[in-house]
């Protein structure tokens, strides 16, 4: 009787196991909104998406920001014309509280700079495991369209799910709901 009692405990258990397990496999996948941004007009594009979306939202931050003279193109020897000359630079960035596993979604934001991401998203999109996930780039630039920028990232990561970006500078409502509701896979 005690044996019974016991392994109908047993099964109880294993069953409660179980359902946890499953409960935790079926839990739905989020969005995840990162942006990079030296003076703040990416971030705000950034918060502008996640808050239509609610979805959470974390800055990919250069271990040294950068200053005013880091970011004059004019200068020879910035640290933007150094990072524009050399593709293999990849400045450090302070560590994210980021597990990717719980992300369907990634939102991606940055400046262009020279035509291009800037090379700290080359960083963040190396530190973190992507594989999988559906990658929305969107940028701010003076003028420049995004789509040079997604073509250098969809030629330097073939494997990741890029997504067609959008330049956020005066995006029109219907590009905006767009971009945020087309997901394909
Ligand atoms: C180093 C540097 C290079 C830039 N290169 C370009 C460019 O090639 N084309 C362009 O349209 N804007 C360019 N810009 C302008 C930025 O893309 C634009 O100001 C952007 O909105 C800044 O975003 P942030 O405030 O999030 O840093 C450049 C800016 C910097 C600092």
């Amino acid at each position: 009787m005690k044996k019974i009692e016991r392994r109908k405990w047993l099964l109880f258990a294993l069953a409660s196991v179980l359902m946890l397990g499953i409960i935790a496999c079926a839990k739905p996948k989020k969005t995840l909104v990162v942006y990079f941004s030296a003076t703040g007009q990416t971030e705000a594009a950034a918060q502008r998406i996640a808050t239509a979306l609610g979805a959470e939202i974390q800055a990919i931050v250069p271990e040294q920001l950068y200053t005013p003279e880091d970011l004059d193109w004019r200068i020879p020897d910035s640290r933007n014309q150094i990072e524009e000359h050399d593709r293999a630079i990849r400045p450090a960035i302070l560590p994210m509280d980021l597990n990717t596993e719980y992300y369907d979604t990634i939102y991606i934001g940055y400046p262009i700079w020279a035509g291009e991401a800037p090379r700290v998203i080359n960083t963040f999109v190396e530190t973190y495991n992507l594989k999988g996930i559906v990658l929305k780039p969107f940028c701010t630039s003076g003028m420049t369209p995004v789509d040079k920028s997604v073509d250098s990232l969809r030629a330097t990561y073939p494997d990741l799910l890029w997504q067609d970006g959008l330049r956020m500078n005066d995006v029109s409502e219907e590009e905006f709901n767009a971009f945020i509701s087309k997901t394909q896979y």
